[in-house]
Formats: structure tokens, C-alpha cells, sequence
């Protein structure tokens, strides 16, 4: 198991050039069946995740090829609509096939995600909005099976704007008759990417990014390229990273508005931030105080995604930080860890106080999730003497390249698997 060993203490100062989106590049990858051509995929991170995409669509049948960070897909082969359970259990994004395989193919069949690490994942709104497209929806023996001789255009709401519900539905609606209108829609900075994405694929899809969207059809075109947009949670990480640690860091390739919450809350901590076109500058003085009750939202809102991240930042803040947690039912499992590190968090519910403590000190402790144990490794950046990030895999799900950029800042980050293999 890689262990993530973190000497505290250094100061992070440099650039580091934002990877591509991983909730940007799954659904792109999904959507690349629809119009049955090639896909060129620029700008893709190497992760775990995007190999589990790649392995799922060579199981349909399409041919795919990956070059540094360009993924080429040629899905003119697709020949099967079924993702076995083995291949379904690698990603949790894999969901998102069941829209794009069903405009495609007509049919699909895929095993229900079932829990995960962060509580129950139910697709019902998924389900309720493929049915209104026309499709049979049926579960049996933890699968999902969806069969539409015809799609057709339907007026949708969603009951609570969920992001993955929302790129099922604008996949299988690509393939409806007649205009879809999906109301209360996720509006999350990846929806528009992926509506990019389908547009230079020959949809007709506007409106993403707010809470009504419009898909009206398909001409599919036989060669689409595409760039994926830079991933806004790895760019909250390094600005939290430097936040904890002290320093000015400048992030490279960064989309500032995507990250308007988590700069304002480091603002309110004591951080300096310089917003420019695509780039992104912290500096941190390193003795922060506590920023306002930080509430989970949907965008625009503060991301679900960055609440461990910002805890991490905040356990040396003087005084009391908040955090309300509406999303994941499970999403505080990284506060244990950080107690072991000395934090002070006390957990009720959805709501976890972090009063800042002077100090943290190294630790063994052990990862429960992607964003948990980014989170851990921040603490480790902050804390005196050395901590021991035991991680089953869950960080590689999310990050490209993470311990070697934060060395290149000035941290002293090793992943015990990178130190055998030298
Ligand atoms: C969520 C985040 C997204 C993030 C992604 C990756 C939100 C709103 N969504 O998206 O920003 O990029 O994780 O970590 O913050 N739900 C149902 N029924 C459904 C679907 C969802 O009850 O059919 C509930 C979920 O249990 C959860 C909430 O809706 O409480 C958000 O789910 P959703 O947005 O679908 O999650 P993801 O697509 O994974």
C-alpha cells in the first residue's frame, strides 16, 4: 500500500500548472459513444479513475489510445451495452455510461453503484429522469436495465439539482425526438464542459451552467477534439496546501471564477489572493485565523469536494471554523484522522467545529477517501515532525503528479512506493 510520508514545516513557494478535470473527463469519456466517431481528448489527467473509463470503453468495444495527456476514442466499434459489476465497482462516475450507452445503443444494462465511501449513492433521481425520456426502466439482482425502442424530448425537474442526474439526462436526450428542458439542473462548471463537448460532437445543447438546460438533437459529426477544462479541486488543494503551509504559490492553467468560494473563505483566513485571467496567486503568512460557517452547496456554492480541504487548512486557525456538511451523508471521516494529529474537531451530525489548535504534530494515519486523505497530506505539510499517509489507493483517483508538484513547491512529500522504485 503507498504510504504518503510528510516531513511538516516548509514553506511552499513556485508554480504548478493545474491537471486537467477528473468530474470533467469521466462524463466526456461517456459521452464519447454517443455519436459513434472519434474523440481527441486533450488536456486529460493520468489517474486512476480515467484508466477504470478507458478499460469500460475498450470492454463496449471502441478503440482507445493514450498518449501523455491526450486520450484518442474511436467508438465506431461499440458492440456491447453491458458493464460488468467488476468494471462498474473501479469508478463510481461509471453511472454516467447508462445515459450515454442508452442514446447510443437503445439498451443498456449496468450493476446499481451502491454504497460507497462517502454514504449511499441512490440514482433514483437518474432513473425518474430517463423514464420521462420514454425509456423502461428495471432493477433486478443489483442491476439497472433501460431499453427505449424510441427517446423522446420531455420537460424534466430535477428534485434536487444533482450533478451526475444532470449529464445522464443531457447524454440520453442527445438522442431523443423533440426538445428535453431540464429545470433545476446541477449547474457545476463540469456541465459545461461537458455541453462543450457534445456541441463540438454535433448536439444542440445551450444553457448549461445555469439551471435550465435545452438539448434538441444530434447530427453526429465523425471527428471531435476537445480540451478538457482545468480541475478546480486540485487547484482548492495547492491553494489550501500553501494556505496551511506558508508561502506564495501560483497556480497555472486555473479558471478563478471556478473557484470564487474557496478563495473568498482563505481570504477570510489571512490569505492574500490575486485573481488573473488563468492563474491564480496565494500568498499565506501561515498563522491564519477562523474564516465564517463554511456550507456545502451545490455550485455556486462551496464544493463538497473542498470541505476537507479547507478543514485541513483551518485546524491552526485561531478561533472556531464551522463547517456544514449538505451533500455526503459521510463526509468527515478524514476528522479522527486529523485528531491524531492533535486537531481539535468535534463532530454533530452534519456540522464539525474546528477550534485551531497552536499546534498539530505527525502521525501515522490512514486515508478513507480521495479528498480525505488530500486532506490529511495538507495537515502533514503543517504539522511538526513526520506523517504517515496510509493510502489503499484513494488519492491517486484524483490527483496527477500531486507529491511531485508539492516538492516542487518545497515540500518534503514522499510516497513510499516512489522511494522503492528509485
Ligand atoms: C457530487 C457533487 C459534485 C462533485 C462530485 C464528485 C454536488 C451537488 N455534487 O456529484 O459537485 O463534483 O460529487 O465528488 O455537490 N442524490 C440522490 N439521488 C440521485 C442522485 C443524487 O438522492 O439520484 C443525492 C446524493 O445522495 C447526494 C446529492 O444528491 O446527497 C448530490 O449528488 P450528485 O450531485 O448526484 O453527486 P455527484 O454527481 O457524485
Amino acid at each position: 500500500m503507498p504510504v504518503w510520508n510528510v516531513c511538516g514545516g516548509n514553506r511552499l513557494n513556485g508554480s504548478v500548472a493545474v491537471q486537467g478535470s477528473k468530474n470533467a473527463v469521466l462524463p466526456i469519456m461517456a459521452a464519447s459513444l454517443i455519436g459513434g466517431g472519434v474523440s481527441r481528448l486533450t488536456g486529460c489527467p493520468h489517474l486512476r479513475d480515467v484508466d477504470a473509463s478507458m478499460e469500460i470503453l475498450r470492454e463496449l468495444g471502441c478503440g482507445v489510445m493514450q498518449n501523455g495527456g491526450e486520450i484518442v476514442i474511436d467508438s465506431a466499434g461499440m458492440c456491447r451495452n453491458h458493464i460488468p459489476h467488476a468494471l462498474m465497482l473501479k469508478m463510481r462516475s461509471s453511472v454516467m455510461y447508462m445515459g450515454a450507452i442508452l442514446a447510443r445503443a437503445g439498451d443498456v444494462r449496468i450493476s446499481t453503484p451502491g454504497g460507497c465511501e462517502l454514504g449511499s449513492r441512490p440514482i433514483d433521481l437518474h432513473l425518474k429522469a430517463l423514464r420521462a425520456l420514454g425509456a423502461e426502466v428495471t432493477e433486478q439482482g443489483g442491476e439497472v436495465i433501460c431499453r427505449a425502442a424510441r427517446l423522446r424530448g420531455a420537460h424534466i425537474n430535477l428534485d434536487f439539482p444533482s450533478v451526475g442526474a444532470t449529464e445522464n439526462v443531457m447524454l440520453a436526450a442527445c438522442a431523443a425526438e423533440g426538445e428535453t428542458v431540464l429545470t433545476n439542473a446541477a449547474r457545476e462548471p463540469e456541465i459545461q464542459d461537458l455541453q462543450a463537448f457534445l456541441n463540438a460532437a454535433g448536439a444542440s445543447v445551450h444553457g448549461a451552467g445555469s439551471a435550465e438546460i435545452h438539448i434538441c438533437g444530434f447530427h453526429a459529426r465523425p471527428y471531435v477534439t476537445h480540451r478538457v477544462m482545468p480541475d478546480r479541486i486540485a487547484a482548492a488543494t495547492y491553494l489550501c496546501a500553501a494556505a496551511a503551509a506558508g508561502g506564495e504559490v501560483e497556480l497555472l492553467h486555473a479558471v478563478p471564477a471556478h473557484l470564487r468560494t474557496v478563495c473568498a473563505a482563505l481570504e477570510e483566513m489571512g490569505c492574500t489572493v490575486q485573481r488573473g485571467a488563468d492563474h491564480v496567486r496565494l500568498r499565506s503568512g501561515g498563522a491564519l485565523h477562523a474564516a465564517h460557517p463554511v456550507v456545502t452547496k451545490p455550485y455556486p456554492g462551496f464544493p463538497t469536494d473542498a470541505q476537507a480541504l479547507l478543514m485541513a487548512a483551518s485546524l491552526r486557525a485561531a478561533g472556531t471554523t464551522v463547517f456544514i456538511e449538505n451533500i455526503f451523508e459521510n463526509r468527515y471521516r478524514h476528522v479522527d484522522e486529523l485528531r491524531r494529529m492533535g486537531a481539535d474537531v468535534r463532530v454533530e451530525g452534519r456540522v464539525a467545529m474546528v477550534s485551531g489548535v497552536e499546534r498539530l504534530h505527525g502521525a501515522p494515519v490512514t486515508a478513507c477517501d480521495l479528498r480525505g486523505g488530500a486532506a490529511l497530506v495538507i495537515a502533514g505539510l503543517s504539522a511538526e515532525g513526520e506523517t504517515a499517509v496510509c493510502d489503499s489507493g484513494h488519492i491517486e483517483r484524483g490527483y496527477d503528479g500531486l507529491a511531485d508538484a508539492l516538492r516542487a513547491l518545497g515540500a518534503d512529500v514522499t510516497r513510499a512506493e516512489d522511494a522503492e522504485e528509485k
